[in-house]
């Protein structure tokens, strides 16, 4: 910053006229460019002199900082600047000065999300569910955009989600992480609250853009229900921390304006353990976002959403009638099985009742067998004649067919 008050890039002059906010670690003025101060390069964007600008100011010390710490940011800086999505804050221009680190972004006429709720809690006002969806669609896009591309925003909450005037999206703050160094970033979290931290970043476990996925449940928490997910009642940031990593997700009973399908869509986003917590991708599949991204793509774009959302409908219809046909053939099946069963069951209670029979006759032909062999060898032993072998065989004869018959 120049002694004039005016904040000099390489690139431009910009006039600061007013704060926007303070953060919990630097704050943000509203400012119009001047002039510009040197030549703009075909990737960079133009900015008329009047253009209002918010530009951000952080403290950067670059002589705690190595030689390849301040190259990576500034490389950073250089990746940040080529992002363009509707629903980010863009980044425009940057400049160093005084250990501090001036970041000139797009600047949005409206209000953080964070005052929004804060009014609406006051005010004792809902935020309609039709709303949410529309405004979590938008975040999501916008999230997704940067995971596309590798980069984690690590700090989302209301405060950095900006509501235009015309009610669209601009998520700010995007990638400060990967500008500003691990001390700056650590003193931040700690100045701040860790209200949308997800449990792996509080445990100090490795981490990726599942916290994302965390921090816009519990954004998404606190726009249906004005409060956030985890409020411990002492207020200290130990208690906090240990709901975060250790308490499950509780909806307020009195409040009944919110839907099922979103109440599973927070407690899916907000799943301790990071490999079961959905990826935006498949927090896109969930029909309600389905049909409000379908909404909010711009009419001239919408044949060509409605024609994919067309052409997978009509798959999932395909694979619903196969489906059901497997089902009819399983159900065929299952009905023969069953017959066949039914007339193995009743083949077998005719072998029982056969075999019963059966070996009551053996038992009975048994009984008449001995004594007629018992009365025999009693006749043979009182005449004292040997026992005929006609006599002999056909006892074992008939003791042949009797183990046969109890055998089987
Ligand atoms: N691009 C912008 N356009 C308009 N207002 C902005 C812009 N960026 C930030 N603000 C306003 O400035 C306030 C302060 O922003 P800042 O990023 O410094 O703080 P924070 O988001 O509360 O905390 P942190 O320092 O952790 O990011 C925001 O809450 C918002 O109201
Ligand atoms: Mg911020």
């Amino acid at each position: 910053m120049a002694g004039n008050g005016v904040i000099l890039s390489t690139r431009y002059e910009y006039q600061p006229e007013a704060i926007l906010g303070k953060g919990a670690f630097g704050q943000v003025f509203l400012a119009s460019v001047i002039k510009p101060r040197g030549p703009i390069t075909g990737s960079e964007v133009e900015l008329e002199p009047g253009t209002k600008v918010a530009i951000k100011m952080v403290p950067y010390d670059t002589a705690t900082m190595s030689e390849k710490e301040q190259s990576r940011a500034s490389n950073e800086v250089r990746v940040m600047r080529r992002l363009n999505h509707p629903n980010v804050v863009r980044h425009f221009d940057s400049a160093i000065w005084q250990k501090h680190l001036y970041i000139v972004m797009e600047y949005i006429d409206g209000h953080d999300l964070s005052t929004i709720l804060e009014t609406k809690r006051r005010a004792h006002e809902v935020i309609p569910e039709d709303q949410i969806w529309r405004w979590l669609v938008q975040i999501c896009l916008a999230l997704h955009n940067m995971h596309s591309r590798n980069i984690l925003h690590r700090d989302l909450k209301p405060a950095n989600i900006m509501v235009t005037k015309a009610g669209d999206i601009k998520v700010a703050d995007m990638g400060l992480g990967r500008i500003l160094t691990q001390e700056t970033m650590a003193a931040r979290t700690q100045c701040g609250t860790p209200l949308y931290q997800a449990p792996e970043i509080i445990s100090g476990q490795a981490y990726d853009n599942k916290v994302d996925v965390w921090a816009i449940g519990a954004c998404l928490y606190e726009m249906c229900f004005l409060r956030a997910p985890f409020v411990p009642r002492n207020n200290t940031q130990m208690a906090l921390y240990r709901q975060i990593l250790d308490k499950d997700i509780r909806f307020p009973r009195h409040i009944t304006h919110v839907s099922e399908g979103l109440k599973n869509l927070i407690t899916s986003m907000l799943t301790k353990a990071p490999d079961r917590r959905p990826r935006l991708d498949d927090v896109f599949q969930y029909p309600m976002m389905k049909r409000y991204l379908v909404a909010l793509t711009p009419p001239k774009d919408q044949s060509a959403v409605v024609s994919n959302y067309d052409a997978e409908a009509h798959s999932m219809e395909r694979e619903n009638k196969r489906l059901k046909a497997e089902n009819e053939k399983l159900r065929r099946d299952l009905a023969s099985t069953r017959a066949e069963n039914d007339a193995l069951v009743a083949h077998v209670n005719q072998w029982k009742a056969f075999w019963a029979k059966h070996n009551h006759q053996v038992a009975a032909s048994r009984e008449a067998g001995s004594e007629f062999f018992d009365a025999a060898m009693m006749l043979a032993a009182r005449r004292m004649t040997p026992v005929s072998p006609s006599s002999r065989a056909r006892g074992s004869h008939m003791n042949a067919y009797l183990s046969n018959g109890t055998q089987n």
